[in-house]
């Protein structure tokens, strides 16, 4: 089955036309080209493939297209134009928060959320934030302290 699925994608008006039930990952990858998200599991575990779903952090492989319809949705692309990353880029430099960088794209809109909701927010609360984030190079303690930095830098922001 074909739907025409409206939505917004990064702020712009977007119509996805095709199955409903293929996963927002798949397409964003796919035919939209926004290889930014990244793919781990694809089973809801890890969030690599993480993006902002009406101001709320989904695991876009388990978001069907035919759930998106009037939807907001915010990918690593979109998000990295704004005031608001470019204090958490920084701040993820500063703290050396990087390592092979495979997990930060979902890391980085976990880290949005969590300030968005929570500008200042105490080392467990930013700790349980990214507990749906794995980093396989284990470098949470160092993206604990960027969340951090990011908090007292960007105050004002969130
Ligand atoms: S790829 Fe979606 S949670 Fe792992
Ligand atoms: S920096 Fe390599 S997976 Fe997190």
């Amino acid at each position: 089955m074909i739907c025409d699925i409206h939505f917004k994608l990064n702020g712009a008006e977007t119509v996805y036309k095709g199955d409903p039930s293929a996963r927002l990952l798949d397409v964003l990858r796919g035919e939209l080209q926004l290889t930014g998200t990244k793919c781990g599991c694809r089973e809801g575990e890890c969030g690599a493939c993480a993006v902002i779903i009406n101001g709320r952090l989904v695991n876009s492989c388990l978001a069907a297209m035919g759930s998106l319809v009037g939807s907001d949705v915010m990918t690593i692309e979109g998000y990295s134009t704004t005031e608001r990353f470019a204090v958490l880029d920084r701040a993820y430099a500063e703290a050396s928060a990087v390592q092979c960088g495979f997990c930060i794209p979902g890391m980085i809109m976990a880290s949005e959320c969590i300030l968005a909701s929570n500008p200042h927010p105490s080392e467990t609360e930013i700790r349980t934030g990214i507990s749906g984030n794995l980093c396989r190079c284990t470098g949470y303690n160092a993206i604990v302290r960027a969340i951090g930095i990011a908090a007292g830098e960007g105050s004002g922001l969130w």
